[in-house]
């Protein structure tokens, strides 16, 4: 699916795009143009079509900026990209609306109108729509990161699909629109745009008041058909976009030589045979919009209300959930959150990722982790014993013991304790609320044994105490009692032992 979205239909609406003007320029010459209505309610048209057409035009600027910034992973420029998109967006979004509103209340340009006018127009307010809601109330700013990387290996006829798999689900929807649009794009009156930029510099002119100037041209350049200009700015702009997949060099970090993954030689064989992004610039494709470039924690988008805290600080690698004696995450750890995610957090799982990838990513966090302390042996898991009624019963008794000051007497994370749970200064994180399934790493068995034997370790001011004096059945009894009567069904994932 991921390969069929993000790996082939890219190809079909970008060979649409580039080859259908062709042909039409070649079959119906005159046809690349838009159906003039300019002559109807005039005042309003020149006010939504300077709207609309400028909006556009910064939105292509912004997108050019993105793409580079993305490229070579500049914040500035990807931040650049959200401003301009946020203004060209506006009013590009305003302009379509008033010309759409304009379509259909006057009758002349209502008779005038052909499905696809309204489809366009549809096209237009939807995609632009859909990324104004990432930069305003999303605000998960540097989707450019994924989209540049992604983008750029279609050009590189090599496509790597998994680049786009972790991106959040309405820049999925709104890159995917976009070429559906670009797709459509050739088939609608919008293909002028395609002899715009050289044509408008150089055609002739239109008006022809005397004969004396019937001939004269503004410049006379050789390149003066339509044909031409079309096939001027086609090639260009493929050229432009193939030149930029293959020369722009990924991004480093400073001296830290973090290009290479420390995988097996053989393994790395693979990787580079596929052209697959690894180590850092896989980590500023995939990572960087919440964790920043340089890792600790300032992405562009760290802001995001939709996190329920913020990305962590990968350079002081206080990392919560961890399966180790010392509370310090192992590299099996950070696998565990990159492949899985943090399901409600805001931290996206990675699971289209390959194994090479993945492990090239616990690399790049292995080395922005300043001073890390050896991890050290894991939490010994005992064999998960049969989870009877009476194991349940005794988790039970330990849950009211040991938990309930916190999450609360059924699990609501309302505990007398909850109010006063900080994981930053001044940035409150409550207990979960296990009953409506807010479990982040994992609600499987092993993971909560993981999490009740751990704790939640959050630097010197540890989120949930680690209840290691617990002996295995202790622990066992406790996962038993939270999978069967605090948990939701639905979220429970992993093998269910004996639950009547
Ligand atoms: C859309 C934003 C976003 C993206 C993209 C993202 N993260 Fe996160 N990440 C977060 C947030 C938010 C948290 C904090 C979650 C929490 O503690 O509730 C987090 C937490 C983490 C943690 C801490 C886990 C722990 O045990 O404490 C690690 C490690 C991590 N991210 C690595 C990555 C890596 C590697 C990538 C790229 C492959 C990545 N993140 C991409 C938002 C993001
Ligand atoms: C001092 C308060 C406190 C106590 C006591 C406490 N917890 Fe927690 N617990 C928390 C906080 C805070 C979180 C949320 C951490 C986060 O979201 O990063 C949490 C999260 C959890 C989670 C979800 C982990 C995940 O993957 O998101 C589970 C499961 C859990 N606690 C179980 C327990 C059990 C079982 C006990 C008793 C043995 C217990 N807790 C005792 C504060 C506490």
């Amino acid at each position: 699916m991921s390969t069929l979205l993000w790996a082939v239909f890219p190809y079909v609406a970008l060979t649409l795009f580039f080859v259908v003007p062709f042909i039409r320029m070649i079959y119906r010459p005159f046809g690349l143009t838009t159906r003039a209505s300019g002559m109807f309610n005039r005042g309003v048209l020149g006010f939504a079509s300077l709207l609309l057409h400028w909006g556009i035009i910064l939105l292509f600027i912004g997108h050019l900026s993105g793409f580079f910034g993305g490229l070579v992973g500049s914040q500035v420029a990807v931040g650049a990209f959200f401003w301009i998109g946020l203004v060209g967006g506006a009013m590009a979004i305003v302009g379509s609306f008033v010309a759409l509103v304009r379509r259909l209340t006057v009758p002349e340009v209502r008779a005038l109108s052909q499905l696809d006018d309204y489809v366009v127009h549809l096209f237009i307010i939807a995609i632009i729509a859909l990324g104004l809601y990432q930069s305003v109330i999303d605000r998960i700013w540097g989707a450019a990161f994924p989209g540049a990387a992604w983008f750029a290996s279609l050009w590189r006829f090599r496509p790597e699909p998994e680049l786009m798999a972790g991106a959040g689900l309405f820049t999925q929807i709104h890159v995917l629109l976009g070429f559906l649009f670009a797709a459509y794009f050739p088939f609608t009156k919008l293909i002028h745009v395609w002899t715009y930029p050289i044509n408008i510099a150089v055609r002739p002119y239109q008006s022809m008041r005397t004969a004396a100037n019937k001939f004269r041209r503004k410049w006379e350049f050789a390149l003066r058909t339509d044909k031409s200009f079309l096939t001027y700015f086609a090639a260009s702009m493929v050229l432009i976009l193939v030149a930029a997949a293959f020369l722009i060099r990924p991004p480093t970090l400073g001296g830290l030589d973090l290009t290479t993954p420390a995988v097996e030689v053989a393994a790395a064989d693979t990787v580079a045979d596929r052209g697959v992004q690894n180590g850092y610039p896989l980590y500023v494709s995939q990572c960087a919009r919440c964790h920043g470039v340089s890792g600790d924690g300032n992405g562009l988008g760290k802001d995001s209300p939709t996190f329920g805290t913020l990305p962590r600080d990968l350079t002081a690698g206080l990392y919560r959930f961890v399966s180790t004696q010392s509370g310090i995450a192992s590299d099996a750890d950070l696998r565990h959150v990159i492949v899985e995610g943090l399901p409600s957090s805001g931290m996206p799982g990675f699971a289209a990722l390959t194994e090479e990838q993945v492990a090239s990513l616990v690399t790049v966090l292995d080395r922005l982790w300043v001073e890390r302390p050896e991890p050290g042996p894991a939490v010994a898991v005992t064999p998960q014993p049969p989870f009877t009624q009476e194991l349940r019963g005794q988790g039970r008794q330990l849950y009211a013991d040991n938990c309930a000051s916190c999450h609360g007497a059924r699990g609501a994370g309302d505990g007398d304790a909850a109010a006063f749970i900080e994981d930053f200064p001044g940035h409150p994180l409550p207990p979960a609320n296990l009953a409506a399934g807010e479990v982040k790493a994992g609600t499987d068995p092993v993971q909560l044994y993981y999490r009740i034997a751990a704790g939640i370790p959050n630097g010197d001011a540890p989120l949930m105490p680690s209840f290691s004096y617990l002996t295995p059945e202790e622990i066992w009894a406790l996962v038993a009692y939270l999978r069967a009567e605090i948990l939701p069904r639905g979220t429970l994932n992993g093998a269910l032992a004996a639950t009547p």
